[in-house]
């Protein structure tokens, strides 16, 4: 969800006001993903890096998040969607955390559609903490396999129940992963859009699939094997 500040700086309007207009678009997003027949979006709200920002910012974006999630909760219960995160949780603020608890129990029977927030989420940080995990199995002698594959590094990372993305946007004409989804993301096809995350709506998103449906996903095979 990238540009926000430079959409409030173009309004004349300051960064955290871009970012609630940031949080405002995500209905919009949704609505239209379901739609197009898109069950999951993740969106990259908080990254493990953007603890570095200014402390005021650091703390309007928490607080933001927290009343986006409780003016959200019944709209999601409504329209049958289920909420969840990846990323490290327990580093946000206990009121953070509290309203994240809330709204994934409310939420947790909603079979239309899957918002993923990526909160305090990097790959870097994700990937250590499934490293770190095996090791402390693997000391504890409950490792069962070796060599391990891919697979069991998948099903210990904060995505386990997630399927991987089919296609990832970058909004905001920067062009770069930024650390989201590095290992998910591997035979994902990638959008990068010059609209601003504020101004990114049903058209865009309508746009950005249609590109996508363009693409010949071939995850290594030669176009003559997929026919
Ligand atoms: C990137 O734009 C945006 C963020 C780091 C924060 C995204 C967060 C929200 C949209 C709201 C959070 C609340 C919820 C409900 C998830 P930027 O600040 O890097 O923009 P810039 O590159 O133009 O300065």
């Amino acid at each position: 969800m990238d540009g926000n500040g430079r959409w409030a700086k173009k309004k004349g309007k300051t960064r955290i006001e871009g970012h609630k207009k940031g949080a405002e678009q995500i209905r919009h997003v949704l609505s239209a993903a379901k739609k197009l027949g898109v069950e999951y979006v993740t969106l990259y709200a908080f990254s493990s890096e953007n603890w570095n920002r200014p402390k005021s910012e650091v703390t309007a974006l928490m607080r933001l998040l927290e009343a986006s999630i409780k003016a959200n909760e019944k709209l999601f219960v409504k329209n049958g969607v289920r909420f969840e995160t990846i990323g490290d949780t327990t580093a946000l603020p206990a009121y953070c955390q509290k309203a994240i608890s809330h709204i994934k129990a409310a939420t947790k029977n909603c079979k239309n559609q899957t918002l993923v927030l990526a909160l305090n989420y990097g790959s870097r940080d994700e990937i250590a903490r499934v490293v770190n995990e095996i090791a402390r199995e693997a000391a504890e002698g409950k490792l069962k396999k070796a060599p391990l594959e891919y697979g069991d590094i998948a099903a210990r990372l904060d995505t386990a129940q997630i399927p991987d993305p089919d296609l990832i946007i970058r909004t905001s004409g920067e062009q770069r992963l930024s650390n989201y989804l590095m290992l998910q993301g591997a035979y994902s096809e990638l959008y990068f859009t010059d609209v601003l995350w504020p101004d990114f709506g049903e058209k865009e998103l309508e746009k950005a699939v249609a590109e996508y449906s363009k693409r010949e996903r071939r995850y290594g095979l030669t176009s003559e094997q997929l026919k």
